[in-house]
């Protein structure tokens, strides 16, 4: 077993190491390792000061978020108590701060007394992110070292800053451009000379200039900015404390406010996202040995709505692609609009031109499948027509270099079916993309029944190339995501015809923290999509219920947003739909069409509902093997419709629920609406075991 935390004297000097890779975080071995050795070297009478730093790429990344859910041992001091004991030292302690310091690695160095920060190293607190504030120090000793105004800037956004910003802002005193250690042992053995001692929580000439309107203000900002969350303002308040009250009642008053926190179901849904986002790329059959390759050329053949995304992806991780269509016109059309969102970029001050003009020489422009030659991965992004694709396919195979990889982006068409059309099986996977493609950061990469696990690979490092989030799934309809979501939207027009209205619906989906609800984005993906969707799904679900209203608004001429009407009015120029009368006239009628006495649905119930079908869907894609993990599925609702972070996602909601009650309400639903809600054994059999579904792995992978 290594030492997480190693002392070597050099000269006069302890030099206290943490090796606790992969992150040096600050589990329990490692706080109760830096208590006991800093004591050694205040106890240690050759020892005239301190230097702490960290082993490897990094300083330290911050509290050990793995053992956030386990008791702590009674031989472990607190974090807090700890770092105060560094500040009350009564020998100087240096931070020589080698790479990134967050979090609890930042207020670690801030209960040092001074602070040296390698060039290239990064400090942040980015406990925001993690459903809690800074809790060993942060929003008590950063306005000491930076005021006010900037430790707000810093814990609110969450992000890390640069070395040099760190020393403009009063966080670090050095930047040391070679060796960060050695230079830290000099400036500890000048301290120790001239017994210099400055402790952080004794600093106050920062903290004037703000009164509590001030703080009113900043309170509101923080509220804006993460909605159904608490923690921002929480932020604000600790940090109001720092400003009005002594040192030692903010610390106390942080640690509190931390601890409910952490201890939230909030939080904990968002470090469970934490590693679960981390988790997807793990595919448990693919050796390490087995790399894939990686693409430094490509090809997308389509240059519609997905395929010129996704050609944009490329040419924003800097890989040229060769992007073809049917003709010069449908290409100079496709290649406009790849021009006119890079160019919006540009305007909004996202993009600079020249970051736009290198990579729209990356994009090349072409309507000759031979040029595609050089490419190790082609994507097809066609028009969703089987015998169109299985045309493109077989051209594609002729052309393209043996080793290539042939993908599609079909949304809903059998992958397997397609890979026949050509002689490489093997290399034919599905890479499905969600729209806009440069935006979102969801990819289902889809493993057809023959495909090698090197192709897997390689589509699985692309994604993380190309800065998506890839998660492997099996060929299936809809895949994973869509899938859940057909079942879920079908159970909202139910409770519309029986009684619900869609905006009812929607309040319900937005209020437990979607960004939209499920009709206000049908009308925004077109009705006309989801109808023609419906149409093709009907010959595979032949026999069971199925909701009539989406076709009804279509049959109305309501196509969604781009015609102003859908389930909502459009009143011109507004993308914020409201309720419609005449939708509202069709609802009732369709109703009593169906025989149907409407009957209120309270908001509860509705949400039950759609998240019951969410969570039973994805169950039985995990009874399936089409997923690997329930916590992939919660990668995919949050990358690519948006469910909330803070709620961990469909599967981490069921357990909180109980999945013996999730099981019931879809056995329940299932006598109204039939086998769209045919209960998952799978629920059954992890209820009855007493275990969860969001730590749930298939036992082969998908
Ligand atoms: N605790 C436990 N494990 C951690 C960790 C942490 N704080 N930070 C990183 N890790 C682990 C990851 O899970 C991963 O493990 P794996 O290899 O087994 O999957 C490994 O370290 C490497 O992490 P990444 O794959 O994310 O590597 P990157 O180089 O892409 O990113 C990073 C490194 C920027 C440090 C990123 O991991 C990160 O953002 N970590 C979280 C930082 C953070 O939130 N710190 C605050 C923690 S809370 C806290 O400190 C509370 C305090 O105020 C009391
Ligand atoms: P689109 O209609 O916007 O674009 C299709 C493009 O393919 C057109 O530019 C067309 O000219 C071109 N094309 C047609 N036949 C061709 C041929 N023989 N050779 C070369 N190019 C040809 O379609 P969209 O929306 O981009 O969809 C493409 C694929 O992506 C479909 O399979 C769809 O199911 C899938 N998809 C669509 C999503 C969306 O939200 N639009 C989301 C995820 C997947």
């Amino acid at each position: 077993m290594i030492d997480v935390v190693e002392l070597k004297m050099v000269g006069p000097i302890g030099l206290v190491t943490i090796n606790n890779p992969p992150a040096n975080a600050l589990s329990f071995a490692v706080v109760k390792g830096l208590d006991e050795t800093i004591k050694r070297c205040m106890a240690d009478a050759a020892c005239q000061a301190v230097v702490v730093t960290g082993a490897g790429r990094m300083f330290v990344a911050g509290a050990d978020i793995r053992e956030f859910n386990l008791p702590k041992p009674d031989d472990v001091p607190e974090l807090h108590d700890m770092i105060m004991g560094i500040e009350d030292s009564q020998k100087p302690v240096i931070a020589a701060i080698n790479g990134l310091a967050l979090g609890g690695g930042l207020e670690l160095t801030m209960g040092c007394h001074y602070r040296l920060i390698a060039a290239a190293a990064q400090v942040g607190q980015p406990e925001v992110k993690l459903g809690f504030i800074p809790g060993a120090g942060g929003t008590q000793r950063l306005p000491r070292l930076a005021g006010i105004a900037v430790a707000l800037d810093l814990i609110l956004d969450g992000e890390p800053i640069s070395a040099r910003k760190a020393l403009e802002l009063g966080i670090a005193d050095e930047i040391v451009e070679g060796d960060v250690v050695a230079r830290a042992i000099v400036v500890a053995e000048e301290k120790a000379k001239t017994g210099q001692i400055r402790r952080t929580g004794s600093q106050i000439d920062k903290l004037g200039g703000w009164d509590a309107a001030k703080f009113a203000e900043a309170r509101k900002k923080a509220a804006a900015m993460a909605r159904g969350v608490e923690h921002y303002v929480a932020a604000v308040d600790c940090v109001e404390v720092a400003a009005t009250m002594p040192f030692a009642e903010g610390l106390k008053i942080e640690r509190a406010t931390f601890v409910t926190l952490r201890d939230s179901d909030k939080a904990k849904a968002m470090r469970y996202m934490f590693f679960a986002e981390r988790e997807v790329a793990k595919i448990l059959d693919l050796p390490r040995e087995i790399k894939g390759a990686v693409i430094k050329q490509a090809g997308v053949v389509g240059s519609g709505t997905m395929g010129g995304g996704i050609a944009m992806c490329f040419a924003n991780a800097g890989v040229p692609v060769v992007l073809l269509d049917v003709s010069d016109e449908q290409i100079a059309v496709g290649m406009k609009k790849v021009q006119s969102t890079y160019a919006s970029q540009v305007a909004r001050g996202r993009l600079t031109q020249d970051a736009m003009d290198k990579r729209m020489a990356l994009i090349t422009p072409s309507t000759d499948f031979f040029s595609l030659n050089a490419a190790d991965i082609v994507i097809e992004a066609v028009f969703e027509d089987m015998d169109l694709k299985k045309e493109i396919f077989k051209t594609l195979d002729a052309a393209c270099k043996p080793d290539a990889v042939l993908a599609s982006n079909t949304s809903s068409l059998d992958i397997n079916e397609i890979a026949r059309a050509t002689r490489r099986a093997d290399k034919v996977v599905g890479v499905h993309f969600f729209s806009p493609a440069n935006v979102m950061k969801l990819v289902e990469n889809v493993r057809t029944a023959k495909a090698s696990k090197e192709t897997v690979a390689t589509v699985m490092n692309l994604s993380k190339a190309l800065d998506k989030i890839g998660v492997l799934v099996g060929v299936g309809d809809g895949f994973v995501g869509n899938r859940m979501l057909h079942v879920a939207r079908r159970i909202a027009e139910f409770m519309v015809e029986e009684g619900a209205l869609p905006w009812q619906v929607d309040k319900v989906l937005v209020d437990y923290g979607f960004p939209m609800g499920v009709f206000a984005v049908n009308d925004l993906a077109g009705v006309d999509v989801g109808v023609s969707i419906r149409r093709g799904q009907k010959k595979l679900y032949e026999g069971r219920r199925h909701p009539v209203l989406m076709d009804k608004v279509f049959a109305m001429g309501r196509l969604g947003q781009k015609s102003k009407a859908g389930w909502y009015d459009y009143p011109e120029g507004s993308r914020a739909g409201v309720p419609s009368e005449a939708v509202e006239k069709m609802i009732f009628e369709t109703s009593k069409e169906l025989g149907l006495t409407r009957r209120a649905f309270s908001e509860d119930e509705i949400l039950a509902n759609y998240l019951t079908a969410l969570a039973n869907t994805g169950a039985h894609v995990l009874d399936e093997k089409l997923a690997i993990r329930g916590a992939d599925i919660d990668v995919i609702w949050h990358y690519g419709y948006g469910f909330p972070r803070y709620r961990g996602g469909p599967m981490f909601h069921a357990d909180l629920v109980g999945l013996d009650e999730v099981y019931e309400t879809a056995a329940k639903l299932q006598r109204t609406y039939g086998d769209w809600m045919k209960p998952s054994p799978l629920l059954k059999f992890l209820a009855d075991a007493g275990k969860k579904i969001s730590e749930y792995t298939c036992p082969t992978s998908a």
